[in-house]
């Protein structure tokens, strides 16, 4: 909806949630499972632990809880909402969507409600997506949750990635903000050619699911890690620049960078382009792992939880990751 100065309705968050299970995946548990060390891991990734759901918990359990406290920080209830967008790439069931189980927990009986994929950079394609829909006044507010529940499609005896990865959900609210403040500008982009170096082949209709595909491991993850690190190293520079560039910022303005948390390695190497200093930087990967969609939020909310992101901050968030893909967004906190 355009307002009196003809330019888009301004669009931010107006309350926030999280939610990791409870258990507990420490690299010395995993040094009993595979050929692994706690050095190792700490050295190339910077993860030391990660939460993992619990047997009875699914995508849309870890995203309702997250869900459920974001609500309650902007003052809403589910009934209130216009619009649920999930990015996951684990979700419950291949339809309904989680969002549309999630709709019916929360009582949210005129939202509409859709799973997004596009795996890491999965909430920040969320948020653009719901970003449009209230800047052009379709709606009022949107829920957007990145979560995923990447230990039911990790084979836990490959160490090449059963160390890389955890569970978690985060979710926004978002509506309308004063002038001046909210979202100032996205840059999503894929590579499809690279989708190769990062893949969940089995139980679609190109493989379906049969013995043959669960003896060949055909469900779970298969990664490159090589490959993704310099896709990653690459895009996490050209990504945030041409962002910041649409968002009239310099690298200078950014008072937080969220980078997606995958890698330490990746992240300084971000920070060094970016030219930034560890306190403007979040840093959660040690406690989390990679946590595909839910990482980015994650991180957001845990900084505002610390009470590191001020009224009138530039917030810098970027995600990259299956498809290849990537998403970055400038945010006026
Ligand atoms: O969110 C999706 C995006 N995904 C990512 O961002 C992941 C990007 N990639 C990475 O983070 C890194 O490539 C990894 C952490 C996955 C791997 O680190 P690396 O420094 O690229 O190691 P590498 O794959 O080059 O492997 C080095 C060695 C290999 O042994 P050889 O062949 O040199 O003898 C691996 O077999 O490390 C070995 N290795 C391990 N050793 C102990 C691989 N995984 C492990 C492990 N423990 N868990």
């Amino acid at each position: 909806m355009r307002n009196m100065n003809n330019s888009l309705r301004p669009v931010g968050i107006v309350g926030a949630g999280k939610y990791v299970p409870e258990r507990i995946l420490t690299n010395q548990d995993l040094e009993k499972m595979v050929d692994t060390s706690d050095e190792w891991i700490v050295s190339r990734t910077g993860i030391k632990e990660r939460h993992i759901a619990a047997p009875e918990e699914a995508t849309s359990d870890l995203a309702y809880h997250a869900a459920v406290q974001a609500l309650e920080a902007a003052g809403m209830s589910g009934s209130d909402l216009d619009l649920i967008i999930v990015a996951t790439v684990t979700p419950d069931m291949f339809f309904p969507s989680t969002a549309c189980l999630l709709q019916d927990r929360l009582g949210a009986k005129k939202a509409a409600a859709f799973d997004l994929s596009a795996a890491c950079s999965g909430f920040v394609y969320g948020l653009a997506t719901a970003v449009n829909f209230l800047q052009t006044g379709m709606y009022n507010n949107a829920l957007v949750i990145g979560a995923d529940c990447l230990s039911r499609i990790t084979d836990y005896s490959d160490r090449n990635t059963c160390v890389l990865f955890g569970d978690g959900a985060g979710a926004v609210v978002l509506g309308e903000v004063p002038e001046g403040r909210g979202f100032q500008a996205f840059d999503l982009g894929a590579e499809g050619a690279g989708g190769a170096h990062l893949y969940l082949e089995g139980g679609g209709s190109r493989v379906p699911a049969s013995l043959e595909s669960i003896e060949a491991k055909k469900h779970a993850i298969f990664m490159n890690g090589r490959e993704v690190f310099k896709f990653a190293v690459r895009v996490m520079g050209s990504a945030t620049e041409r962002v910041l560039e649409k968002a009239g910022a310099a690298k200078g303005d950014v008072d937080l960078f969220i980078p997606h948390q995958a890698n330490i390695r990746i992240i300084h190497s971000a920070m060094e382009r970016l030219e930034l200093p560890p306190e403007k930087v979040v840093v959660n990967v040690d406690k989390y792992a990679n946590t595909s969609a839910a990482s980015v939020p994650l991180a957001l909310i845990e900084a505002l939880e610390e009470g590191r992101i001020h009224e009138g901050d530039t917030i810098l968030m970027v995600g990259f990751g299956g498809g290849l893909t990537w998403g970055a967004s400038v945010l006026k906190w």
